[in-house]
């Protein structure tokens, strides 16, 4: 059995913890009850989740002896939309709430976004809990109150911060996730690394196999890294007015990506963020800032774990010219100037404004090449 550890998110009268480890679904009831003490809970989650780990969430409440209904949405990032936040507030009122109950968001990052959303809005606000089952969700948005739905002006441009009362990460959740989510949630781990840990990017280099292949002790840990690493940058800056910004490393890049391929299945967003650190990393070695030789280690692991690290993506190349209008268009774009994180090596990314485009082209067009 693997130990349990936990990580706590100091937000004075917001701070809450975060549960990292395995059989945590079976023990949610009694966690929640010790944790976040309600006589009710309505457990949220997509078809595809609901399926293979509402059960067990179901049981562990009812054991707890806490209310157990549950509400199920259909699968995908289509769900993140205002319609079907419409519709769950609606649902959510069908079962007569009061203040006191608590909302269990239990899926990946989309479910957590929604319910999040839904839980600040519902009854002028209640309490939720995340219960992550992607490991994008559990490294990344499970934590820092985050959430958001859609529109056709773009991702997350409505939503609220909002924080949980509680995050249980259970690592067995990763074991039915599929491959490629996994390997896009590693993307967000190694970015924990690159941004102010080089000795956590190092030892992601020496344990990735096995830690993808599924070491439980080797998962906890990564979590755990990362957990921290959000949970004090969070700390450090909730509302994303400075460093908070320097979670975003390899995502200028990849909204620009995600957008050109459709927010689709052909680009997950932790794999543009992989090739988005790439590009970042190659943009900062090539304007002088980084040695060439951290931008090639970047590449190398994201590489050998399976990740694609070049912007020729699905079978189609996209033109470094389109990448650069969508950055330029970005609605988080200030005043026209293109910010980015870049950095001067591993572990050591910062905040560099008003990058010139013709930088920007070129490194693109580099790594665009075949070669690359
Ligand atoms: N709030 C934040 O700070 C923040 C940060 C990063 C990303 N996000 C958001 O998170 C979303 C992406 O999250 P995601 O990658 O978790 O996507 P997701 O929620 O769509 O989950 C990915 C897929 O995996 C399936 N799945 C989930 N858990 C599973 C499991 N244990 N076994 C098998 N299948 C499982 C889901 O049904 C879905 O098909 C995006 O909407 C993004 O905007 C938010
Ligand atoms: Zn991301």
């Amino acid at each position: 059995m693997t130990g349990r550890r936990e990580v706590r998110v100091e937000l004075g009268e917001r701070a809450y913890d975060v549960v990292i480890g395995s059989g945590l679904l079976a023990d949610a009831g009694a966690l929640i009850q010790a944790r976040c003490p309600t006589k009710r809970a309505i457990l949220i989650s997509d078809a595809t989740v609901a399926k293979l780990h509402g059960p067990a969430v179901l049981r562990s409440l009812a054991a707890a002896g806490l209310g157990n209904q549950s509400l199920v949405l259909p699968t995908g990032e289509a769900s993140k939309n205002f319609s079907e936040l419409a519709s769950l507030l609606e649902r959510l009122l069908d079962l007569e709430p009061d203040r006191g109950t608590v909302l269990i968001a239990l899926g990946g990052g989309v479910i957590g976004d929604l319910v999040g959303l839904a839980a600040s809005l519902l009854l002028r606000g209640v309490r939720f809990v995340q219960i992550p089952t992607t490991l994008l969700a559990q490294v990344d948005s499970s934590v820092g109150g985050k959430t958001g739905v859609n529109t056709r002006h773009g991702k997350n441009l409505i939503g609220s911060f909002y924080q949980p009362s509680l995050v249980l990460a259970d690592i067995d959740c990763l074991e039915s996730l599929p491959r490629r989510e996994l390997l896009a949630g590693y993307a967000e781990v190694a970015k924990y690394g690159l941004i102010d840990d080089p000795e956590f990017f190092a030892w992601l280099e020496a344990q990735a196999p096995p830690l993808i292949r599924g070491d439980a002790g080797l998962r906890v840990r990564a979590v755990e890294q990362s957990v921290a690493a959000k949970a004090r940058i969070v700390a450090s800056d909730e509302r994303e007015t400075g460093a908070r910004a320097l979670l975003n490393l390899g995502h200028t890049f990849a909204h620009a990506l995600e957008a050109e391929t459709g927010f689709g299945t052909r680009l997950l967003h932790g794999e543009a963020v992989a090739i988005g650190m790439v590009l970042a990393f190659g943009l900062s070695a090539r304007i002088g800032l980084c040695p060439a030789g951290d931008a090639e280690r970047v590449r190398a692991h994201l590489a050998a774990v399976g990740l694609p690290v070049s912007p020729r993506v699905g079978g189609g190349a996209i033109s470094p010219q389109a990448l650069l209008d969508r950055m330029r268009q970005d609605k988080k774009t200030r005043d026209g100037k293109l910010v980015f994180i870049l950095a001067r090596g591993i572990g050591q990314a910062f905040i560099a404004r008003d990058i010139a485009p013709s930088a920007v082209l070129d490194a693109l067009e580099a790594a665009a090449m075949p070669s690359a």
